[in-house]
């Protein structure tokens, strides 16, 4: 495994890579659900990439970019044994050197939901997500369902911008009692960590009315939010059924696809989760 800071460095390493190439983007700190990312590509890839940058650009000012979590040496531990090629780990000067004035953004499936509650979030994460794919030139990128409007943001500004890279969205990994793996995780205090699970009950409680013929939009929305409003140390920042395509609220019934998502949170700690209704975002 070749392990690079250096752009120029990682071009010459690329350019002697096997294709296809994966590229597995993260900010670190691993988890099963970034390791089934690296699985996933290396059973589709002769190469694979993965880049650690905790990227400052998609972090409000009041968010959490100093104390995310980083622990470079165990990633690197984690990402030799999955017999990854190469791991670029940038800096935030290589990634936005002095006089940085150039942003990439994706217009309308910004607007709601995570675009909402975070300002220039999305912004921040398909600048990166360029500039990532410039430099790494991947065939395939590899992203998780957990981040659902990312990974549908992403696949937009790919066909807008024709970048020839295949998006590739795999299923969120979850922990026994359903919680989402996130690198966030780690904030949560045993108590909180037991009231996370919340999130998930209020989706899978939402599916099965789904699967027994619920079709409201609104009353898919009441369950979940009934759920959710049962957890003292869960406050909702909020809960949606929207179309998959548009992101917009299904405001009666459901017609195609839906996607259930949230944003609550757990004390502190912000976390968000998703499934989707009527057929599937991942491969
Ligand atoms: O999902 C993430 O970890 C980040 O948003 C990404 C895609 C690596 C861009 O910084």
């Amino acid at each position: 495994m070749i392990t690079t800071t250096n752009i120029t460095e990682l071009r010459k390493i690329r350019a002697t890579l096997p294709a296809p190439v994966g590229l597995v983007p993260t900010m670190g700190y691993l988890h099963e659900g970034h390791l089934s990312l690296v699985r996933r590509a290396s059973q589709e890839c002769r190469s694979v990439i993965v880049s650690i940058f905790v990227n400052p650009t998609q972090f409000g000012p009041n968010e959490d970019f100093a104390r995310y979590p980083r622990d470079i040496p165990q990633d690197l531990q984690l990402l030799e044994k999955e017999n990854v090629d190469v791991v670029w780990t940038p800096t935030p000067e290589i990634m936005y050197p002095s006089g940085f004035q150039t942003w990439v953004s994706v217009e309308e499936i910004t607007k709601t939901l995570e675009g909402k509650m975070r300002p220039g979030h999305f912004r921040g994460v398909t600048t990166i997500v360029s500039k990532l794919f410039n430099a790494t030139q991947p065939n395939r990128a590899y992203f998780g369902q957990k981040d659902a409007q990312q990974a549908l943001v992403i696949r937009q500004m790919t066909e807008d911008l024709n970048f020839p890279v295949e998006i590739v969205i795999c299923p969120t990994i979850r922990e026994p009692d359903g919680l989402a793996m996130s690198s966030r995780n780690v904030y949560l205090n045993p108590a909180e960590r037991k009231a996370a699970t919340v999130l998930w009950r209020a989706l899978y409680t939402a599916r099965q009315a789904y699967e027994n013929g619920e079709r409201n939009a609104k009353t898919l929305r009441e369950i979940m939010l009934d759920i959710l409003n049962k957890e003292p140390l869960a406050q909702v920042q909020y809960v949606s059924c929207a179309d998959i395509h548009t992101l917009l609220e299904w405001e009666d019934q459901i017609q195609g696809m839906a996607l259930l998502s949230m944003a609550v949170l757990i004390g502190k700690t912000r976390l968000i989760d998703n499934i989707v209704l009527g057929g599937t975002l991942s491969q």
